[in-house]
């Protein structure tokens, strides 16, 4: 293939039709902030750019092909999220784009780092990491269970000790919004820099580090319909990034290692959707309270965790009393539903979300959740489905538990 190769634009002005991103399992499938099915369009093209085989930093012809598609993937997404194609670093995924921003980022001899509670564990643990380390030491501010962050708390703790701020665009668990760019402006008055882990925004709103003024934002092309395996950083002009892989000089030295090109591709055509980011965010929200509803209706002792602070549309996190999660996901899993309990990442593991706990729900509670989060490929259909499933299930499991069964 010669240099001028350029990807397939499957840029459309009218959004593709829900079929294009719906899983193909046997489920119907409502854990959209775990991973998101493949989008049909980015399969076919992945099997395309299987001929760009080649090593992108090579400088024959079998390099050029992969070279034109990193080049134009970071193109399209710097351009969703209004960088600059130069301020992006391609990396495995979130976890490698948040470790990447927190081990990387330099601000003089300040010490201390500010997080929320309720932050991904590839933020929380890689904090801990360096806090054990000697390096910053961790304050995090609380978030109350309604969903909002204690502003108060943050302003009394924000001053020129504070070396960065590390918080979410969007919880994973219960999808609330906190308000970055406010933060963000109070942050850079005392001097502090500002990481934001991003990886559930893409999909569900549109999203500008400029706008929002953040210095480091992490984002993860499988929580927005394309391949695993694949992130990025985004690194303001001027700021510091100490490479966290040593090695090749791929990524302008700041990230080592031949580049997952396909994968790289793949993200870089979902970026190009910003006409169904649009379209499905809305419909997803629509449709996301029209469940929570008809679940507050239908079903006795449920209660919606962080459902008074903004949200993104597609999540809910429920408490349903009386019911044990993991028995409640088993149930609806032979029933045909795929749903979480809590974070995706740590699933199998019995311990109650952190997340849940740090904001101030009980043992009991957190133990008794249950995550929906619906995708551009979620119909009403489903949601029916789901609810009179739901419905039935709890009324089963809370039967049992009250040995009625
Ligand atoms: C908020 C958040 N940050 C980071 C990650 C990690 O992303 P990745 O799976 O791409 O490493 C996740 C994944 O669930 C997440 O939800």
């Amino acid at each position: 293939m010669g240099p001028c190769v350029k990807k397939d634009s499957m840029k459309s002005s009218a959004p593709l039709p829900r079929e294009a991103f719906r899983a193909s399992g046997k489920n119907i499938y409502l854990d959209h902030n775990a991973t998101t099915p493949v989008a049909s369009f980015v399969r076919e093209a992945v099997v395309s750019d299987l001929h760009a085989w080649g090593n992108a930093g090579s400088i024959h012809a079998d390099g050029r092909h992969p070279k034109s598609l990193l080049r134009e993937s970071r193109k399209q997404v710097a351009e969703l999220i209004g960088a600059h194609p130069l301020e992006l670093v391609f990396t495995s995924g979130g976890s490698e784009a948040n470790n990447t921003a927190l081990k990387g980022f330099r601000n003089g001899d300040r010490k201390t780092v500010l997080t929320s509670a309720v932050e991904h564990p590839s933020v929380i643990r890689t904090l801990k990491y360096l806090e054990e380390q000697g390096i910053y030491k961790i304050i995090q501010i609380p978030v109350n269970r309604d969903g909002f962050m204690d502003m108060d708390f943050y302003q009394r703790h924000l001053d020129e000790r504070v070396a960065l701020v590390s918080i979410m665009y969007a919880n994973n668990e219960t999808g609330n919004i906190f308000p970055i760019k406010e933060m963000v402006s109070m942050a850079h008055e005392v001097g502090a820099q500002f990481h934001c882990d991003g990886v559930q925004s893409l999909g569900k709103s549109l999203v500008d580090v400029k706008d929002l003024g953040v210095d480091y934002m992490s984002f993860s092309a499988h929580k927005f319909y394309a391949l695993k395996g694949v992130g990025a950083l985004y690194i303001k002009k001027g700021r510091h990034l100490d490479p966290l892989i040593h090695g090749g000089a791929q990524e302008r030295k700041r990230r080592a290692g031949t580049e997952n090109t396909l994968a790289i591709a793949s993200f870089g055509r979902m970026a190009e959707r910003k006409d169904e980011i649009e379209a499905y965010a809305k419909e997803v929200e629509n449709l996301r309270d029209y469940m929570e509803s008809r679940i507050l209706k239908e079903i006795d002792g449920v209660s919606i965790t962080g459902k008074e602070a903004p949200r993104i549309g597609a999540s809910s996190s429920l408490v349903l009393e009386g019911v044990d999660g993991e028995t409640l996901l088993m149930n609806l899993d032979v029933k045909g539903f795929s749903v979480s309990t809590g974070a995706a990442c740590s699933s199998g593991n019995p311990e109650p979300s952190p997340v849940l706990l740090a904001m101030g729900l009980s043992r009991q509670e957190a133990q008794s959740s249950l995550r929906l989060s619906l995708g551009w490929g979620t119909s009403q259909e489903d949601i029916d489905l789901f609810v009179t499933t739901l419905k039935e299930v709890v009324m089963h499991v809370r039967k049992i538990a009250r040995g009625e069964i």
